[in-house]
């Protein structure tokens, strides 16, 4: 099954996978490799093999924090989902500017991070939330078990 963006945004935050969990994150220096360790500890009792879904959600967390707006309360809110083959990471944040892939130049120093999201996932992509302002950005990876 294909989680495609229609079904994602009708469903909202409510992805009836068996396997959830939430976390905020706030706007500090740490919140980066915060995200991709509880990321990487979540997956390992899931039983999940982690290492590309720890990937995207440092990419995703990254730009959130970067290019998010600067609304009071959390700055980046993640939630992984699964059932047991594939990982659905949601990162939210304040600004309503939809992220986009760039063409990236072999000389550049930046604007690889979606490309290497666009590579690991099955599908991604963005959505703006029924809740909440600002908007979401999701992948959804394959992975194995452990
Ligand atoms: N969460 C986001 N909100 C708004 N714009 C974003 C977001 N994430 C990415 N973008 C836009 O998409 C572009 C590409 O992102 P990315 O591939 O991660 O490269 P980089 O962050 O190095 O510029 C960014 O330069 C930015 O303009
Ligand atoms: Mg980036």
């Amino acid at each position: 099954m294909n989680v495609c963006i229609d079904q994602i945004a009708e469903l909202g935050i409510a992805i009836p996978w068996p396997l959830q969990d939430y976390t905020e994150l706030a706007a500090v220096p740490a919140a980066v490799s915060c995200a991709r360790l509880h990321a990487r500890k979540i997956l390992a009792e899931w039983h999940l093999n982690g290492q590309a879904a720890e990937l995207v959600v440092s990419e995703l967390v990254t730009n959130a924090l970067v290019y998010g707006g600067l609304l009071p309360g959390a700055a980046a809110r993640l939630w992984l989902s699964s059932d047991g083959e594939r990982v659905l990471v949601q990162v939210w944040d304040s600004s309503c500017q939809m992220p986009a892939l760039r063409d990236v130049q072999p000389c550049a120093e930046s604007g690889r991070g979606l490309v290497l999201v666009d590579s690991i996932s099955e599908d991604w992509g963005t959505y703006r939330p029924a809740r909440l302002p600002g908007k979401i950005v999701w992948s959804v990876i394959a992975v194995g078990m452990t």
